[in-house]
């Protein structure tokens, strides 16, 4: 296949913290990363690096022959127009991998999304929006505050969980005046966190879960990954939020987390790849966030939770334009994950079916002669 991995290189941040530009500038080694797998499944590959202009450099390849493996989280080092990224392949004809940019776009507000979730039943916690001027609180102490579009932890530090009214408005001036956008206040929830990494379109699977590993934090307020826990190697969060993976976990709760994930998954119509955060409390799984198009690093969960699996890196990537491609109907390999023969446990309530540990580690997958049975219609609020 003909592979084309458009990314943004990151120069300077319009807002938000110095820091915040290591979270962006994962997407140079990404893409390296993915070029270097996909030739190793000999694709031609040809990366196509992005910083002010996006027509141009796209112009000179035909889209017929092109699938883009999409890297680009921003453009002119925006977030918020990654989905006009997405218009623009549209636009000029392209097939790409991931999610489309309506899904892209709710998912980047926080708010948005948990509506979306709410409108499909799928647990999450009660939420305000609060801008400055905005109303009076409506939840109950403690709250977590965080900004309502941003992600990879950007604006989330042991302050963002707050119990009394002077450390709410203390941490909204900080996200207003910081990130120039309104705060998210969301009840705080008390308990295990789990990254959930779902692949594929019509009959998504879950991968083994990760779990973020508190035990070294004795304070269950102070249980949660900070900006620093996630990208600052040498501090002290970092060092005490590892991860467990496979997650330790009984049956009930694996099913429990799954379904509600895959229900997360296609409420927000992701596809090809996504990774669901959820926490834990009173056994029901709250989903934080759902990260359509989620980080690719080598070292960060999708690839993590794969690794579990059996599929290393570079079958992961091969994976994903596989599963665009059957997608699109072209002609390629099937997807691994329809065709091997999975010895999954019975599929739970919702037609969920976990990845075991051992589906990857067959040597000769074989192919089945008919497509697996469609999964039951999907309510799609966005398509
Ligand atoms: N409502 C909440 N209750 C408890 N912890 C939370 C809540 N929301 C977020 N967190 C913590 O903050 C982290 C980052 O939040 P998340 O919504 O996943 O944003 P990001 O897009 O930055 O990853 C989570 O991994 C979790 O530890
Ligand atoms: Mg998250």
């Amino acid at each position: 296949m003909k592979v084309l991995i458009v990314y943004n290189v990151v120069d300077l941040l319009d807002k938000g913290s110095s820091d915040d530009l290591l979270a962006e500038q994962e997407t140079k080694i990404v893409e390296d990363a993915v070029a270097n797998s996909l030739r190793s499944f000999g694709h031609q590959v040809v990366s196509v690096p992005i910083r002010h202009e996006l027509w141009e450099p796209l112009r000179e390849f035909d889209p017929n022959e092109w699938l883009i493996f999409n890297l680009c989280e921003s453009i002119r080092d925006k977030t918020y127009l990654e989905p006009y990224v997405i218009s623009v392949y549209e636009y000029l004809h392209f097939r790409y991998t991931g999610s489309n940019r309506l899904t892209l776009a709710t998912c980047l507000n926080k708010a948005r999304a948990k509506e979306m979730l709410k409108a499909h039943n799928i647990p999450t916690a009660p939420f305000q929006v609060i801008a400055p001027g905005t109303v009076r609180r409506k939840l109950d102490f403690p709250l977590f505050v965080k900004p309502v579009a941003e992600d990879a932890s950007l604006g989330i530090t042991w302050a963002s969980v707050v119990n009394n009214e002077r450390e709410l408005r203390q941490q909204l001036r900080f996200i207003w005046q910081t990130y120039r956008q309104p705060a998210l206040v969301e009840q705080f929830i008390e308990g295990r966190e789990f990254n959930v990494t779902v692949l594929g379109n019509d009959n998504p699977r879950v991968l083994p879960l990760s779990e973020i590993n508190f035990a070294k934090i004795a304070d269950p307020k102070k249980r949660i990954v900070t900006f620093k826990g996630k990208w600052i190697e040498d501090s002290d969060d970092y060092k005490f939020t590892s991860v467990i993976s496979p997650a330790k976990v009984s049956e009930t709760l694996r099913n429990r987390i799954s379904e509600v994930a895959v229900g997360a998954y296609r409420a927000m119509g992701v596809r090809d790849y996504g990774r669901v955060d959820l926490r834990v409390m009173n056994g029901v799984p709250y989903v934080l966030e759902v990260n359509p198009n989620a980080d690719l690093s080598p070292d960060a969960g999708i690839a993590r939770s794969a690794r579990v699996a059996g599929m290393n890196y570079a079958m992961l990537a091969d994976e994903i334009v596989r599963l665009a491609a059957h997608r699109y109907r072209l002609k390629e390999p099937r997807p691994r994950i329809i065709s091997l023969r999975l010895k999954a446990p019975r599929a739970g309530a919702e037609g969920v079916r976990a990845i075991p540990v051992s589906a990857f580690k067959q040597k000769a997958p074989r192919v089945e002669r008919s497509a697996p049975p469609l999964a039951k219609p999907v309510p799609v609020g966005a398509v």
